[in-house]
């Protein structure tokens, strides 16, 4: 991966031109650099990738708007999360970046670009998770495994602001963190194994799919809600497919469980509903580290050890 000089982007009809100014790196990232899992790549260049750029968390300032006519306007700071991961132009880590209209919602005041460039990708999944797939209501018994990382942070307070006795799973390190942003007990993966407790959960959010699906269910109430993710250990060929199949057969066999594989995209509501919900206090923005745009390879390099603490941020 390099750093290179192209020419500045000219917005086409119904897109806008950002002078960026921060973006954020996520797993998606990585794995479109690798070009993994392999059967994606016949979506995204099979001897080598169809798009050069990466990145998809933009925050900036709109400085040029294309022909046709949009509510934005030159001077607005907007953020976003580009909607076209394997097969469009995809490089948020820019100087300028044109994008669609519609996939950029302006940034609520009190909001920093870094902090911008950290929520829609995961705030929006996290968001995704807790309200549409897991259907959190309050007093619900909720665990967040892989609580720490650039979902779980968002998950866990969301998880808090619609009520539920929040579980978060985390390494050590992060154990402080995950409480002070809502969670009412912390689990140390490497103490404890949470699949072996005596204890139910109506929903289970996995961001890491660290146990197998069949034992996550000894701890799925009877008609809980089981919320499958991403996994950190993702392997070239396959990627995180097999962990998402085998939840994909739990939800053939479940009686009473229902047993989903979260697919979202970014929409400009959900970006008002994050911008709302930081406005409102019941969201904050959890940055772990920021990278100058020079070295984005070893942000990357960072985030894929799997231990990332928050959002990383890349400041333009
Ligand atoms: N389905 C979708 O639409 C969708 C959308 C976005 C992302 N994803 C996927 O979701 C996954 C998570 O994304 P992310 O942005 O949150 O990743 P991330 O920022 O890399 O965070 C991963 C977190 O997992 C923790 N972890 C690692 N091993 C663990 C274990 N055995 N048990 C519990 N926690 C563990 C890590 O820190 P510690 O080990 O220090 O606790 C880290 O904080 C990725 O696979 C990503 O590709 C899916």
């Amino acid at each position: 991966m390099r750093i290179e000089d192209v020419p500045t982007p000219e917005p086409g009809p119904g897109e806008i031109r950002i002078r960026m100014r921060a973006a954020s790196v996520n797993p998606a990232d990585a794995y479109m650099l690798r070009g993994w899992p392999y059967v994606l790549r016949l979506q995204t260049g099979l001897r080598r990738p169809k798009n050069i750029g990466l990145g998809l968390d933009f925050a900036g300032v709109i400085d040029r708007v294309g022909e046709t006519a949009t509510d934005l306007r030159p001077g607005d700071a907007v953020f976003g999360e580009m909607s076209t991961p394997f097969t469009g132009l995809t490089r948020s880590f820019a100087e300028y970046l044109c994008v669609p209209a519609e996939q950029a919602g302006k940034i609520p005041p009190g909001l920093s670009f870094e902090e911008a460039a950290s929520l829609p990708l995961t705030g929006s999944t996290a968001l995704y998770a807790v309200r549409d797939f897991g259907e959190l209501r309050p007093g619900q018994q909720v665990l967040i495994n892989g609580a720490g990382g650039g979902i779980g942070v968002h998950a866990v307070q969301l998880a808090k602001h619609f009520g539920a006795i929040v579980t978060a799973v985390c390494s050590e390190e992060k154990a402080s963190m995950v409480r002070e942003l809502g969670a009412d007990r912390v689990i140390d993966y490497r103490k404890i194994d949470f699949t072996a407790e005596d204890i139910r959960y109506d929903v289970i959010i996995d961001l890491v799919s660290s146990h197998s699906a069949k034992r996550c269910g000894r701890v799925l109430a009877p008609e809980g809600r089981f919320v499958w993710v991403g996994a950190v250990d993702s392997v070239p060929v396959f990627g995180p497919l097999r962990p998402a199949l085998a939840v994909m057969r739990m939800s053939l066999s479940a009686r009473g469980q229902r047993w989903s594989c979260l697919s979202r995209k970014t929409t400009t509501a959900d970006l008002a509903t994050l911008a709302g919900l930081f406005a409102e206090g019941a969201l904050r923005p959890v940055i772990g580290r920021r990278y100058p745009l020079e070295e984005v390879a070893d942000a990357i390099r960072y985030l894929e050890k799997g231990h990332a603490s928050g959002k990383v941020v890349i400041t333009i």
